[in-house]
């Protein structure tokens, strides 16, 4: 009989390889986490994370950048933008992440991900301090002015259904590991994310 879907068969038993994360870290030179960014559609997001990525590349930081819409052409082509679409592209989201921290990377990644509940999961699912929450707040008006793939326009026009904002719902994180004003310059949130980083450890004092 197969097993029930989102269970693990007890006739599947996790290896454990000699070598992990610690020396992976060690040869890098820096901790391994994952640095979430979550926000609306056109918050800013990906356009900070890539900057921020670019930003520690240069630091000599090993990084990767998972981003909603790129992935979104490939391991999850089959998820639309229901709420069990989209909490399942998120779990995916979240497996990949654990599995570039086990490689030692510090993995950026750029999705909605709407629910406060599956963001939890993902956060429960690192370890303590591994998992840094990035609220880019950026006001629904300023993000539907910006419109830079004219999807807000459609939502309005009743083309596209779901849309994040319009029609299906975002909950902001409470108490957000770092917060940035989506409002404001590229460069400022930057320089504050470089800054608070420091505490992390991936950058020197
Ligand atoms: S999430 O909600 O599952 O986290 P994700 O970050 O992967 O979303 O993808 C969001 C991107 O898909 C948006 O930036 C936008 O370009 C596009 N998109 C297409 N349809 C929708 C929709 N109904 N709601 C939000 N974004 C959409």
């Amino acid at each position: 009989m197969s097993q029930i879907k989102g269970s693990v068969s007890s006739d599947i038993v996790w290896h454990s390889h000699v070598l992990g994360k610690a020396q992976r870290e060690a040869a890098n030179g820096h901790p391994a986490l994952v640095i979430w960014f979550t926000g609306l559609s056109g918050s800013g997001k990906s356009t900070l994370a890539g900057a921020l990525e670019q930003a520690l590349f240069a630091r000599g930081i090993k990084t990767y950048l998972l981003d909603g819409d790129n992935l979104r052409h490939g391991l999850c082509s089959d998820l639309g933008f229901s709420d069990i679409d989209r909490r399942e592209n998120i779990r995916r989201v979240g497996e990949v992440s654990k599995l570039m921290v086990d490689a030692g990377l510090v993995v950026l990644t750029a999705f909605i991900s709407p629910n406060k509940t599956e963001r939890q999961k993902i956060r429960e699912l690192m370890k303590e301090g591994q998992f840094i929450e990035v609220h880019v707040d950026t006001p629904l008006e300023i993000c539907e002015a910006r419109d830079p793939k004219g999807l807000y326009k459609k939502a309005r026009a009743g083309e596209l259904r779901n849309f994040t904002g319009i029609d299906a719902v975002y909950e902001a994180p409470e108490h957000p590991d770092i917060y940035l004003d989506g409002a404001k310059p590229v460069g400022s949130s930057i320089e504050k994310l470089l800054f608070i980083l420091k505490n992390y450890g991936i950058l020197p004092d």
